[in-house]
C-alpha cells in the first residue's frame, strides 16, 4: 500500500514546514518537497501534519467497568481525538497486575485494530498498596509501565521495590502523588472556594509530599521516575528544582489542570471533580509555566470516561475523573499555541515526542522508516465542545460550552487511516 500526503504544513521538531510525505507498507517512506509518486494522494491543503499523538495516560475500564467504557469504545474516541498510541492504566476489575490481564489488553485491542494500545500494570497487587505485582511477567506481557494510578503507593518500602524491580526490566513507575491520610477524603482543592461551597477540601501538601517523596527515592537510587498528572505550582517548583540538580525525573500535567481553576466547583457540577483537584490561579499559570520550560515534559488527558449514575450524584458522592481524550488537541492548541505560549512544534512535543521517549515507543517524529503514525488537522477550524457528542460512553467533560480551535481531519496509524473528519 503506497499513497502520499500532499500539500500539508508538517509540523517537524525544528519548524513547520510544506512538504509531502509518502507513505508505503505502514511506514514514512520519505519526506521532502515536491516528490513525485504515481499513487493515491491525500490532500491535505490548508491542514497540519503531525506525528501522530500519544497519550500515555487514559483509563479505558476493560476489564470489568465496561458501562463506563470499553476498549473498543476508549480507542474511536482516542483516533476521534487525533491519538495514535495511547497508554491505558491498570485500575480495572480485574486489576492489571498479572500478565493474563496485560495480555488481554493487548489482545482484545489488536482485534478493535484502531489505535496502538499500551497496558500500564499495576506496582500492587489490587492497587492495594501492599504487595507487589507481578511487574517481571507483566512486562514481558508487554506492559510499558507500572503505576497505582487513582492512589498512591503509601508505603514508601515498597515503592522503592517497586522502582528498583520496574528498573530491572527497564520500565518506569508512573506515580499518581496524593498522600491518603492527608487527602482525608476531601474531594476538592482546599483553599477559599472549599470554604464557601463547604465542600472538603485536600490540601496541595497532600500531592506535593508525594511528589517529594519519589523524587527522593528517583535521586537515592539513581532510577527514573514519572509523576503524575501534576496540579500544583509547588509540585512544579519540586521538580523544577529535582531537575536541575539530574534527578531523572519526568512529569506530565492535563489541559484541565491549564484551562481551569477551582471557581468552577461554585456550581457544584460533578464533572469538574477529579483527582488531584483542580486547584487556584496560580497553579494554572504554574502549569503553563512548567509546560513551557520543560520542567512538565508531557500532555497527557487522564481520560477518566464515567457513567451518568456515576455522576449525578451529590458532589461528595460522585466518581472522580473527566473525559479528556476528545478534546485534548484542541484545549491544548488553543490555549497553549493560539495564546501564544507555544510553537506547534513544542505541542507536537508534549504531545507525541516526549510521551514516546520517555516510555520507549517507536514514534513522535515524522521522518523516513519511522512508523506511518500521523495526525493531520485542521488549525483553523472552531467549535463549541459538547459532552454528549462524545464517541467515548464518558460524557462527562467540564468544558461543555467552550470554543476551542483545532479539528481533528484524519488519524492514521500504521499507514491506514483509521479516523476521517469527511
Ligand atoms: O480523577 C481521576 N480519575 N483521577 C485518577 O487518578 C483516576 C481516575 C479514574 O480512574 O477515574
Amino acid at each position: 500500500m503506497k499513497y502520499i500526503i500532499k500539500n500539508g504544513s508538517v509540523v517537524f521538531p525544528g519548524g513547520v514546514k510544506k512538504c509531502d510525505v509518502l507513505v508505503e507498507d505502514g511506514k514514512i517512506a520519505e519526506v521532502g518537497e515536491n516528490i513525485s509518486c504515481d499513487c493515491e494522494v491525500l490532500d491535505a491543503e490548508g491542514l497540519h501534519v503531525f506525528p501522530g499523538l500519544i497519550d500515555m495516560h487514559v483509563h479505558l475500564r476493560e476489564p470489568g467497568f465496561e458501562g463506563k467504557e470499553d476498549i473498543e469504545s476508549g480507542s474511536k474516541a482516542a483516533v476521534a481525538g487525533g491519538f495514535t498510541q495511547i497508554c491505558c492504566m491498570p485500575n480495572t476489575n480485574p486489576v492489571n497486575d498479572n500478565a493474563v490481564v496485560t495480555t488481554y489488553i493487548k489482545y482484545r485491542s489488536e482485534q478493535v485494530n484502531l489505535c496502538k494500545v499500551h497496558p500500564i500494570g499495576s506496582i500492587t497487587k489490587g492497587e492495594k498498596g501492599e504487595e507487589l505485582a507481578e511487574i517481571g511477567k507483566m512486562a514481558s506481557a508487554g506492559a510499558v509501565a507500572i503505576s497505582d494510578d487513582g492512589r498512591s503507593v503509601m508505603d514508601s518500602k515498597i515503592m522503592r521495590l517497586a522502582m528498583e524491580y520496574a528498573n530491572g526490566f527497564n520500565i518506569k513507575c508512573l506515580c499518581h502523588c496524593e498522600d491518603e491520610n492527608l487527602v482525608d477524603g476531601g474531594v476538592v482543592n482546599e483553599g477559599l472556594n472549599s470554604t464557601i461551597t463547604g465542600l472538603k477540601g485536600s490540601i496541595r501538601a497532600a500531592e506535593d509530599i508525594m511528589i517529594a517523596r519519589e523524587i527522593c527515592l528517583s535521586e537515592s537510587l539513581g532510577i527514573p521516575v514519572h509523576i503524575c498528572h501534576v496540579s500544583t505550582y509547588s509540585g512544579v517548583e519540586l521538580i523544577r528544582s529535582a531537575k536541575a540538580r539530574g534527578v531523572k525525573v519526568t512529569a506530565e500535567s492535563c489541559p484541565h489542570y491549564f484551562w481551569l481553576t477551582d471557581d468552577i466547583i461554585t456550581g457544584f457540577d460533578t464533572y469538574t471533580k477529579v483527582n488531584p483537584p483542580i486547584r487556584e490561579e496560580r497553579d494554572r499559570q504554574a502549569i503553563i509555566e512548567g509546560l513551557k520550560d520543560g520542567t512538565l515534559d508531557c500532555i497527557v488527558t487522564d481520560h477518566a470516561p464515567h457513567s451518568k449514575k456515576d455522576k449525578q450524584v451529590e458532589y461528595s458522592l460522585a466518581a472522580f475523573g473527566i473525559s479528556g481524550i476528545e478534546t485534548s488537541f484542541s484545549l491544548s492548541y488553543t490555549k497553549l499555541v493560539k495564546e501564544g505560549d507555544m510553537s506547534l512544534p513544542e505541542l507536537a512535543e508534549k504531545m507525541s515526542a516526549a510521551p514516546a521517549r520517555i516510555l520507549n515507543l517507536e514514534g513522535g517524529e515524522i521522518k523516513a522508516g519511522a512508523p506511518a503514525d500521523i495526525t493531520i488537522a485542521d488549525l483553523a477550524a472552531k467549535y463549541v465542545i459538547d459532552g454528549e457528542k462524545f464517541i467515548s460512553k464518558g460524557k462527562n467533560t467540564p468544558f461543555n460550552g467552550t470554543e476551542v480551535y483545532g479539528k481533528i481531519a484524519y488519524t492514521i496509524v500504521g499507514g491506514d487511516v483509521k479516523y476521517s473528519a469527511v
